[in-house]
């Protein structure tokens, strides 16, 4: 083996302010199959990750739970850390972008481009919402399109027709926020002068530090001419104050990056085995790996080795740039229950299926993957279950009867353990190049093999004929030893697996350089079965749970959903305004409960079922967090939207909507009338 290399990964951090779901998954999975592939051949490589914990969109949902943004990331940040774990995802360390050492290294970044004449100050003006009292982002600011007229309209683009604007050329503009008409204001922002490091960006961006179609993309975005970026926001808003500028902070994405070196810095303090500066000095020769979704590709590859290079530190060896996850060929959606929750996925479903499933996909490139769940069920129950797990145990029982448990010294068939041997470096090849999607096939190939060798041999057939036992025994010995290095290939994928295998194995954890030593007079433990197949119905009482999910969320009135993109809110906290038209259209009414019901199998959903007057309908709640004894529900009046479409479920049919309002969990507050309403009244 070469010397060991000193490495260092990151993945994207995640925003403190949403749920992680399978779309996040495929990067973590991703990253840290490469990290345990590295580790297992004996390189120190460091995984960091951190939660994105700044900006106005935690600020805003902090108030709106009524909690502070510090308790708020907090909370997230535990709910974070176990869904990764419980996926198996393995960071050194998960840390916070609202952390000490960040507050320090992003301080020291921006003083030190300050002092090197890296930052410009000009002012800025923009809509302010005066209710408010604060600016407002083109994402909190709604109004009518300046070229189709189309109404409700973002800030900055036109979702009708595509137009991109200014948010001054918006006609009627209100703010999402509260309501208000927003006015002009100016107000001094910070610039990072990005034009300074063109020269630097065009020869690092051609380094090979980047894939083709990312470099090309990158190039086109320098030959255009770089702009310089506005890093600072106005008060109030959750961050980092400027140094020496009271009232101004930095931008959530300005500290976001610097949270990779914080989150390195704080694992220093606890390791002593690692050095803050042998890998982010300016002559560090460990490499450094970011991995990252194609939306997030400028602040990588132009801002953050800017950043770096300006305030004297080491630039990243490559960012390695995925694409989008798609789910049945299509964006995730959550009324078709395929915007799944890493939380609700691990419900149903084993963590390593879709480590299996997402490796065998993905590629070197930036294309996007598709989580097609037949395709899925089909290729785990098929590769895993019928092809690796089934080598062992075919084998396993001959040898725990015929042997005692013990593996013989024996290799009947020196060329398919040299096929082995001979295909580990090519295996190797392409984990190291993120080409996971062709390691499983080659591993895969390899488990055919084996299987097919067995099924020719027939050891069940051979140990029913007198004095075949030896040879049983060897074939069995060969079979063992076989998925023995099957177990070693996969193992950055499946490190479960891998555990149990190594416990039936009898053998400590196992490393990439074990694969040019077989097992002989080997005492093996007890085979238990290592993975069990998909089954369907898994996969639906997913989905349903996933669309369980939204249901709970159509009640739970105070929280966004998700944002994505670029951090600011893309549910606004205040629906924009709509005409009477629109608000008529909604049929409201008084429903009677008459019967309220647990229902089997959801863990959210209550059964309602309503007398509206002169008809019944059946409903499907989320509220059943705050209303553990619903026979305490019935007959009560509550608000009910009569005319919503009826929603097919795995439990039935939901009719319509009851309303409540409060932040979800135990606080849910039905909505009721004044006494005196009768079932079936309309709400006017
Ligand atoms: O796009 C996002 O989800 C951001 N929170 C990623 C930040 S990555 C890094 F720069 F911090
Ligand atoms: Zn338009």
């Amino acid at each position: 083996m070469t010397e060991a290399r000193k490495i260092l990964v990151t993945s994207a951090l995640p925003y403190a302010n949403g749920s992680i779901h399978l779309g996040h998954m495929l990067e973590y999975i991703q990253t840290d199959m490469w990290v345990r592939f590295q580790k297992l051949r004996g390189h120190q490589c460091i995984y960091v990750c951190a939660d994105d914990a700044h900006g106005s969109a935690i600020m805003l949902r902090a108030e709106k739970e009524g909690i502070t943004p510090e308790q708020l990331i907090d909370n997230v940040k535990a709910e974070h850390s176990s869904d990764f774990a419980d996926f198996l995802v393995d960071f050194d360390n998960f840390h916070s972008t609202h952390s000490d050492e960040n507050r320090e290294l992003a301080s020291l970044i921006y003083t030190r481009l300050r002092d090197a004449g890296h930052i410009a100050t000009r002012s800025v003006t923009q809509y302010f919402d005066p209710d408010k009292g604060m600016f407002l982002a083109d994402r909190f600011i709604k109004g009518t399109c300046p070229k189709c007229a189309a109404e409700d309209q973002y800030g900055d683009n036109c979702e009708k027709c595509g137009a991109t604007y200014e948010p001054t050329e918006l006609k009627n503009p209100k703010s999402a926020i509260s309501g208000a008409t927003p006015v002009l204001r100016d107000s001094k922002h910070f610039f990072f002068k990005l034009p300074d490091f063109e020269a630097m960006l065009k020869g690092w961006t051609r380094s090979g530090a980047l894939q083709d179609a990312v470099a090309n993309k990158i190039a086109e975005w320098l030959d255009g001419g770089l702009q310089e970026w506005d890093i600072s926001r106005d008060a109030p808003y959750f961050g980092f104050e400027i140094p020496d500028e009271p009232g101004k902070y930095f931008y959530v994405w300005l500290d976001a990056p610097i949270g990779y070196m914080a989150s390195f810095k704080n694992l220093c303090a606890r390791r002593e085995d690692l050095s803050f500066d042998a890998f982010w000095g300016k002559d560090s020769t460990a490499e450094l790996y970011h991995f990252i979704g194609k939306d997030i590709v400028n602040f990588h590859t132009l801002f953050w080795p800017a950043m770096l290079e300006g305030s004297g530190f080491r630039k990243p060896t490559a960012v390695n740039v995925h694409g989008y996850l798609t789910v049945n060929g299509q964006k995730m959606s959550k009324s078709r229950g395929t915007f799944i929750k890493a939380r609700t996925y691990l419900d149903h479903l084993n963590p390593e299926y879709l480590r299996y499933y997402y490796a065998s996909k993905l590629g070197r490139g930036v294309d996007d993957l598709d989580l097609n769940l037949e395709d899925f069920v089909q290729k785990v129950n098929s590769d895993l279950v019928g092809k690796v797990v089934n080598i062992a145990s075919r084998c396993a029982g001959f040898i725990h009867k015929g042997n005692a448990g013990v593996l013989v010294a024996a290799n009947p068939e020196p060329e398919l353990w040299e096929a082995f041997q001979a295909a580990a470096p090519s295996i190797a090849e392409a984990y190291e190049a993120r080409d996971f999607s062709r390691a499983m096939r080659e591993i895969m190939a390899l488990a055919d093999r084996a299987n097919a060798w067995i099924a020719d041999k027939a050891p069940w057939a051979l140990n029913k004929v007198e004095g075949k036992q030896d040879e049983v025994q060897a074939i069995c010995a060969l079979g063992v030893n076989l998925f023995r290095q099957l177990v070693i290939m996969l193992k950055p994928v499946l490190p479960k697996l891998a555990e149990a295998a190594e416990a039936f194995l009898n053998v400590p954890a196992l490393t990439w350089s074990d694969l040019a030593t077989p097992l002989a007079n080997h005492p093996l433990n007890a085979f238990t079965p290592l993975m069990t197949r998909i089954e369907p119905a898994k996969i639906d009482a997913m989905t349903e749970a996933s669309k369980e999910d939204l249901a709970a969320q159509s009640t739970d009135a105070a929280t966004p959903a998700a944002p994505a993109g670029n951090g600011e809110l893309t549910k606004e906290p205040l629906a924009a305004e709509i005409n009477f038209d629109a608000f008529a259209a909604v049929d409201l009414r008084i429903a009677l409960i008459e019967k309220a019901e647990f229902v089997e199998g959801a863990d959210k959903l209550l059964r309602l079922t309503l007398d509206i007057g002169d008809a019944k309908r059946n409903v499907f709640s989320g509220i059943k967090s705050a209303y553990p004894d619903p026979s305490k529900l019935e007959g009560r009046l509550t608000l009910y939207v009569a005319n919503l479409a009826p929603r097919k479920m795995k439990f039935g049919l939901s009719e319509g909507m009851v309303l409540a309002a409060g932040p979800g969990g135990e606080e849910i507050f039905l909505l009721s009338p004044d006494a005196g309403a009768k079932p079936g009244q309309r709400v006017h």
